[in-house]
């Protein structure tokens, strides 16, 4: 059921939750701190409840609703990062529900670039717990078709478009002066070296939190997947596989069987990758058979979301 950005706020104001647009997927939003609200978001999705949701935020000075400590260096990535793609996991403030960071100590926070989304924070007043809009495991949604198709015509969706980063945000945990990466996403490694002025740590004083949401098997389609390294095997087994579809990166490359191409550079590669494996995914073949990405820094999220997705294969 698709409404518009006022009934949106008007719902999340009253407790429901609605499927909205970000930048980087789709996420089923509600009142962060109303726990029949984050309740329904984890019903909805099918979700263990020990998997924690991601806040998103409008404003720099909600910060501290949320978290009881914001170091230097959490401020500094913030103020690179957001609004963005990126997601910071900070020390949870004591009164912070344990639905929403499902008993962790800590609490992931967002503020999210799209316009649409920053409008629904704006006028609602709310933080917003969002999880992309999608059944537990599947692919995430990147068009409001997706969330229709994923969690059915009942759930209600704002439809903002399809999202232009396209997969999901980079997590970061902060630790006083330390940091670790706990999720790739299209923030880079380097991009937070860079702001950081160090690299990420492995210091065994910092406890890391456990990230609940990263099974290996996650981001998938219901077709299996199988990768290959060299294009020439792919094609090699794509004539023996005929009830198959294959994906490129860069060039197309003559094949018998549907074939779709990604462009060669990642950020381009990114904002369609979901997008195309739903269509895939559409044609109800025995397997899809994806070509790796380029092995260069700028396409290790994309890399790491096809491993995930392969992974009942391999
Ligand atoms: O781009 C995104 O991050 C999207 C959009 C909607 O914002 N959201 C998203 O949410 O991908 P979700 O729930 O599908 O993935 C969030 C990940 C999960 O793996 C979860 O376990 C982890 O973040 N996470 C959330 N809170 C955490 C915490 N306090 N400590 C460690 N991991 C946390
Ligand atoms: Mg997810």
């Amino acid at each position: 059921m698709y409404v518009s950005l006022e009934q949106a706020v008007a719902k999340l104001q009253r407790g429901e939750v609605v499927a909205i647009p970000t930048e980087t997927v789709y996420g089923l939003a509600g009142d962060a701190r109303h726990a029949p609200a984050l309740k329904q978001i984890y019903a909805l999705k099918e979700r263990p409840a020990s998997n924690p949701l991601i806040v998103h935020i409008g404003q720099m000075a909600q910060v501290n609703d949320w978290v009881s400590e914001f170091p230097p260096l959490a401020k500094k990535l913030a103020e690179a990062f957001w609004p963005g793609p990126f997601t910071l996991v900070l020390p949870a403030k004591a009164e912070v529900s344990s639905v929403v960071r499902a008993g962790e100590p800590t609490v992931a926070l967002r503020m999210p670039a799209h316009p649409v989304t920053q409008q629904v924070l704006k006028a609602s007043g709310l933080a917003l717990a969002a999880p992309s809009a999608n059944k537990y495991t599947q692919l995430s949604p990147t068009t409001a078709a997706h969330v229709e198709q994923s969690l059915g015509q009942e759930v209600a969706v704002l439809d903002g478009g399809p999202c232009d980063v396209g997969i999901e945000s980079t997590i970061v945990f902060v630790a006083g002066e330390q940091w670790q990466l706990l999720r790739l996403g299209m923030v880079t490694l380097a991009q937070i070296e860079a702001v950081a002025g160090c690299s990420a740590s492995h210091c065994e004083t910092v406890a890391t939190p456990k990230v609940p949401g990263q099974h290996v098997l996650h981001y998938s389609p219901a077709t299996p997947i199988q990768l290959f390294d060299h294009r020439a095997d792919l094609i090699a087994f794509s004539k023996q596989q005929s009830n198959s579809a294959v994906l490129l990166f860069g060039e197309d490359a003559p094949v018998d069987v549907p074939s779709f191409v990604l462009p060669n550079v990642a950020q381009a590669a990114a904002e369609k990758l979901y997008e195309t494996l739903h269509k895939m995914d559409a044609l109800q073949v025995k397997t899809l058979l994806i070509e790796n990405p380029p092995n260069e820094a700028d396409w290790l999220a994309i890399q790491d979301r096809l491993q995930r997705a392969s992974h009942k294969l391999n």
